[in-house]
C-alpha cells in the first residue's frame, strides 16, 4: 500500500517494506541535506504541530524538517489555542485540515492522537503518546544501520522502565528483523496489550523477543543497549520506582557485559547519574548524539512520503 495520506501513529500499522521505504528515504534525505542538494519535496505544504508536553528534539526536528523541505510549521500550544479553553480535539482537528496538509501531535492519553486522526482529514503523526513513541523508534533504526549496517538478526537491549519508547522498540524493531530483550524490574514491564501483539509480530517475523528481570542477563550479547529515563512526562516521580530501576542503570560494568562493539542509545533528555552514567554517555560506545541527529532525517522522510 502506499504510504501517502497514511497516519503515523503506531509501527503495528506497518509492514517490513513499508518501514524500510521510510528508512531508506530518510538515508537518501540525509545524504542530500549532507551534499547540499536541493530536496524540497513539501513546498508550499504546512505542518501543524500540537505540543501538550515539552519537547526539544522532536519540535526543533519537525520544525526545521519542514522547512528544508521548503514548507512550513506552526508550533501550537494549548495555552495559546482554543485547546486550552476546551475546543474539542475533534473539531480541532477538522478545523487544521481545512489549513494544513498534515497534524503532529505530542499527547498524553494515545486515545487523544487516535481521535484526532479519526477527525482529521490530513495525515496524523504522533509525536509522543503515554503509549508510544514511533518517530523516535525510526530515528533509532536508521542510526543502528549507519553504525551495523544492517537490522536483521542484531540483538537490542533496551533496559530500565518500560514505557513509550520501549513498546514502540518492540515493535519497530520487531517488524524489521532485530531481536529484542526488554530488562525491566518486575511492576515495571511492557504493558499486556503492547507485549501481545509485539509476541504476534515475533512470531510473524520469526525474531526473539523476551522480557527479563535482570540488566545482565537482558544485555548478553547486545549489540544495542538503549535506556529512558525511569519517569516519563506526566508520570508521579517516586522513591519506590527509583529503587526498582536504578539497578538497571546503564553504567559501564553493564556496557561491558554487553558484546565487545556494543552501541548504547538514548533517545534523551537524559538524566545523567540516573538511568545512564556520564562515562557511558560520553563514552566510546555512545551514539545518542547521532541518534538526535536522525530525528531530522526520519521525520523529513515520514512527511515526504505520508504528505
Ligand atoms: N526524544 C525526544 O522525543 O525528545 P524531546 O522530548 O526533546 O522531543
Ligand atoms: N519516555 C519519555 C520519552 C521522552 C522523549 C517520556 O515519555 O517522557
Amino acid at each position: 500500500m502506499s504510504l501517502r495520506g497514511r497516519n503515523f501513529i503506531d509501527l503495528s500499522h506497518f509492514e517490513r517494506y513499508e518501514l524500510r521505504r521510510i528508512l531508506d528515504t530518510a538515508h537518501d534525505l540525509k545524504r542530500k541535506q549532507k551534499r547540499g542538494e536541493p530536496h524540497e519535496l513539501l513546498k508550499g505544504k504546512s505542518l501543524a504541530m500540537i505540543f501538550m508536553k515539552s519537547s526539544t528534539r522532536t519540535r526543533v526536528s519537525f520544525e526545521v524538517g519542514m522547512t528544508q523541505l521548503g514548507g512550513h510549521a506552526l508550533y501550537l500550544q494549548p495555552s495559546g489555542t482554543q485547546l486550552g479553553r476546551g475546543e474539542t480535539i475533534g473539531d480541532t482537528a477538522k478545523v487544521l485540515s481545512r489549513y494544513c496538509d498534515a497534524i503532529m501531535a505530542r499527547v498524553y492519553g494515545h486515545n487523544e492522537v487516535v481521535e484526532l486522526a479519526e477527525h482529521a482529514t490530513v495525515p496524523v503523526i504522533n509525536g509522543l503518546s503515554d503509549l508510544l513513541h514511533p518517530c523516535q523508534i525510526m530515528a533509532d533504526m536508521m542510526t543502528i544501520e549507519e553504525h551495523k549496517g544492517c537490522l536483521k538478526g542484531l540483538k537490542i537491549a533496551y533496559v530500565g522502565d518500560s514505557n513509550n519508547v520501549s513498546n514502540s522498540i518492540m515493535q519497530g524493531c520487531t517488524i524489521m528483523g532485530m531481536n529484542v530483550t526488554i530488562g525491566s524490574p518486575k511492576g515495571y514491564t511492557p504493558v499486556p496489550e503492547i507485549l501481545k501483539r509485539a509476541t504476534e509480530l515475533s512470531e510473524r517475523y520469526d525474531t526473539a523477543l523476551e522480557v527479563v528481570n535482570d540488566p545482565y542477563e537482558a544485555v548478553k550479547n547486545a549489540d544495542v543497549i538503549y535506556t529512558d529515563t525511569f519517569f516519563s512526562m506526566g508520570q508521579e516521580r517516586t522513591k519506590e520506582k527509583e529503587e526498582a530501576l536504578m539497578p538497571f542503570q546503564v553504567n559501564q560494568a553493564l556496557v561491558d557485559a554487553a558484546k565487545k562493539d556494543v552501541i548504547v542509545m538514548h533517545c534523551l533528555p537524559a538524566h545523567r547519574g540516573e538511568e545512564i552514567t556520564d562515562e557511558v554517555m560520553d563514552g566510546p560506545h555512545s551514539v545518542v548524539f547521532d541518534e538526535a541527529e536522525n530525528r531530522l532525517h526520519a521525520q523529513k522522510a515520514i512527511l515526504a512520503l505520508i504528505v
